[in-house]
């Protein structure tokens, strides 16, 4: 198996960390999705060691990669990746989980997939968390429909022309799709690189 190697996630991680360490709960087992390489999760797992952690990607190369970190990994809270894709009628979180989602960590997808991604993330998160229970997300956004930074723009631009259904998505936007499911918007962080950091929780 090929571990995959993404440099952003070194530059990213600690930034995080940091909004993990304030708002994850102490116990229960964090639900990434959109695992991606696995990285995240191994260095996660690593510093939040009171929570199991569970990786999920749809893409078979990104589990394969996520399985050769998690092999490697010092890290004996951190779960073998499952397939997931949120756009999934059920999400394969079948209760055979060491302890209960309570937390659901989402990095760097929504302008990397269509829209409707973003309903779908919502609806699954809604069926497995309970009250209370926080979804993070972590990116590129809009606010009131304005790029944050000239960079930003210029990505958007650059991931529209890979694929239409892609793109920067607006903060509001995003909000309402969570209100429309049942989650609150607890917090908005300014993270470095012009990207936010935001808190949801299951009302
Ligand atoms: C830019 S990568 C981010 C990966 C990782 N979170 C990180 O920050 O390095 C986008 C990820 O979204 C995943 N993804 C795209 N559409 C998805 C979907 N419908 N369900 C689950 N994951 C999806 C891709 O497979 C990819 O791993």
């Amino acid at each position: 198996m090929t571990k995959r190697y993404a440099p952003a996630t070194e530059r990213n991680r600690e930034a995080i960390l940091a909004v993990l360490q304030d708002y994850l709960p102490d116990k229960g087992t964090v639900l990434e999705i959109a695992s991606g390489t696995g990285q995240h999760a191994v260095f996660f797992a690593q510093h939040l060691a009171s929570l199991y952690w569970l990786p999920t990607d749809l893409d078979a190369t990104n589990l394969a990669s996520i399985n050769a970190w998690h092999e490697e990994a010092d890290a004996p809270n951190l779960l073998p990746p499952r397939q997931l894709d949120v756009r999934d009628s059920a999400w394969a979180i079948d209760g055979d989980l060491p302890a209960p989602v309570s937390a659901i960590v989402n990095i760097n997808m929504l302008h990397i997939s269509p829209w409707s991604c973003c309903g779908a993330l919502f609806v699954g998160a809604a069926e497995v968390l309970d009250q209370g229970a926080v979804v993070m997300l972590y990116g590129p956004f809009k606010r009131d429909r304005l790029h944050t930074a000239a960079s930003n723009a210029a990505f958007d631009e650059q991931l529209r022309s890979q694929n239409a259904e892609w793109g920067v998505r607006d903060l509001e936007a995003v909000v309402d799709v969570a209100m429309g499911q049942g989650f609150a918007c607890q917090k908005v962080i300014e993270v470095p690189a012009n990207n936010l950091s935001v808190v949801f929780d299951k009302t």
